[in-house]
């Protein structure tokens, strides 16, 4: 008699092997990682359960009946990642290139149900030639129910992507719904419509690597937030992001135990946003400063460089940063930077995860490339962001706050709890010498000139006006930031306010 535990076995086995050792070889070749081997990297050892691993598909067609593999090339299940519970799910190339089946598609559903029914992360890593041409509509509906979930659970637990292997077709918009992608430098791309189809269009030639590798996405389309070198890393950097993240919108984020004092000084910081208001420094060298252990997690570094975003901890609680940068495009706000920071403000409001942002900001990128672009609408969009979040904003301006500018940047009267400036802000319609050329047009001298830029320096271009107002509730030392921002944090930690009542607002896409 058959022993019931050697057919179990066999089961295993056969999932476990997915499409077989050389289709391993090659995928190892390649330069990639089983998806089996990618999940034992991302989670904390021993801690993973698999789901439906004897799941096969229902196809009859193509002699696809005499190749059912258990598993069908999606392995499911949930697992623990710093203790913390996550869902996951990862496409094994090595059973039909990964592509995704009707069968394999209700495995992801039925993880992205649970992540939502418990409240928990979902993990997605994708390395798969799409929807499985051998079942044609109902692998496209596979589709359907996944995106139709994305966007349920959208602001209600993290969902991350890691794209690893090939991404093409509609199979790009699972990821492009979830809050954040990570990218492997050489072994991954991402595109609609591939090189071949865009010869034909357009006649255009360039490689998969040129139209949507990894440095396509995280430095010119914005498509990608994180760049990894490899599988290995990618999965250490999605524990790290994790570190920072509740595990739905109902939690906080994780207090990890601080031992850097909150009363921890900077004199580097008094002197180090140069007074000449033209001259470039670099706002994460504040940043570095003032955070728990000098430990910053940017994201998307490479794309729109001119605004910086990322986590760090303040006293051991996760903050989200937002901060110009007069590094580049001298910190100028335009399509790419408001597009990018506005998502960031809207992640962090929808986690609880509370803003700190560094102003320093000549205004709007004029051109008319940026008019043409829809910069109205796209710089609206950050507007819209700030003026909706309701977790705690505290703001700093270091340097410049020009025109609508000011406004964007969590200013006071978009609900700012507390706005700081140090001592050389300056608040004011535009900087003194674009104020003084339209003051006063062709009339003056060029003596007559500089006493008046002078003049406008001194009484505009400060942060007292402001102050005096009460649209800043503080000027601060440079060298107490930390402190003053730990503080702010401290007073507005049962912060609660309520938005009127509606379906949803609508945000200018
Ligand atoms: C079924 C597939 C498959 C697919 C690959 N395979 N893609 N099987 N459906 N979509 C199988 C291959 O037959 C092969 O099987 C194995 O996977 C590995 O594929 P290779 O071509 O040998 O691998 P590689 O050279 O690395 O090339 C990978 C690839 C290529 C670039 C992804 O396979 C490819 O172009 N596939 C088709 C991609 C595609 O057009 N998909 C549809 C996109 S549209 P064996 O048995 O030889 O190992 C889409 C719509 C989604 O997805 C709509 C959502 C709304």
């Amino acid at each position: 008699m058959k022993n019931k535990y050697d057919e179990l076995d066999k089961r295993h086995q056969q999932a476990e092997q997915g499409g077989g050792s050389a289709r391993i070889e090659k995928i190892h070749a390649s330069g990639r990682k089983t998806a089996r081997e990618r999940i034992d990297m991302l989670l904390d050892p021993e801690t993973f359960v698999e789901l439906d691993k004897l799941v096969v598909h229902r196809n009859h067609e193509f002699g696809m009946d005499k190749q059912r593999i258990p598993g069908d090339g999606m392995v499911t299940g949930y697992g623990k990642i710093d203790g913390r519970l996550v869902y996951l799910f990862a496409q094994d190339f090595t059973v039909f290139g990964g592509s995704l089946s009707r069968a394999n598609a209700d495995k992801i559903l039925k993880v992205q149900d649970l992540a939502m029914k418990m409240g928990a992360p979902l993990i997605g890593l994708n390395d798969s030639g799409g929807a499985r041409i051998q079942e044609g509509v109902e692998s496209l509906a596979g589709y359907a129910d996944i995106f139709m979930r994305n966007v349920r659970a959208s602001g209600v637990i993290p969902q991350i992507s890691a794209i690893l292997g090939p991404c093409a077709g509609g199979a790009v918009y699972s990821p492009a719904l979830t809050d954040f992608i990570f990218m492997t430098r050489e072994t991954s791309y991402m595109f609609v419509t591939g090189p071949d189809v865009i010869k034909t269009v357009t006649h255009e030639e360039v490689t998969k690597n040129e139209l949507g590798g990894a440095n396509t996405h995280n430095s010119k389309s914005g498509v990608a937030h994180f760049r990894a070198e490899d599988d290995e890393q990618a999965m250490m950097m999605i524990r790290e992001l994790f570190s920072f993240l509740p595990s739905n919108n109902m939690e906080d984020p994780p207090v990890k135990p601080c031992t850097d004092s909150a009363h921890r000084t900077d004199e580097k910081l008094q002197s180090l946003v140069p007074d000449n208001p033209n001259k470039p420094y670099d706002i994460k060298d504040i940043i570095f400063s003032v955070v728990d252990d000098h430990h910053f997690f940017e994201v998307q570094p490479d794309y729109a460089r001119n605004v910086a975003i990322g986590f760090g901890r303040l006293n051991g609680k996760p903050v989200g940063f937002v901060a110009n940068q007069p590094e580049a495009l001298a910190g100028v706000l335009d399509i790419d930077a408001s597009n990018k920071a506005a998502r960031f403000v809207r992640f962090c409001d929808a986690f609880n995860i509370p803003l700190v942002t560094f102003t320093d900001v000549p205004g709007f990128l004029p051109g008319v490339d940026q008019e043409y672009g829809g910069i109205i609408k796209h710089g609206a969009k950050l507007i819209y962001a700030y003026a909706e979040a309701t977790v705690p904003k505290i703001n700093v301006i270091t340097r410049k706050a020009y025109g609508g500018a000011y406004c964007v940047m969590s200013s006071k009267q978009l609900g700012g709890d507390v706005n700081y400036a140090y001592p050389g802000a300056e608040i004011a319609v535009m900087g003194a010498d674009g104020a003084v050329s339209i003051l006063y047009r062709n009339k003056m001298t060029d003596e007559q000139k500089a006493e008046a830029v002078s003049d406008y320096r001194e009484k505009f271009c400060t942060p007292y006006k402001a102050a005096g107002l009460g649209y800043l509730d503080e000027i601060i030392y440079p060298r107490e930031t930390r402190l003053k921002l730990i503080q702010a944090l401290e007073m507005t930690v049962n912060k609660r306010e309520n938005l009127p009542p509606k379906k949803h607002g609508n945000l200018p896409l």
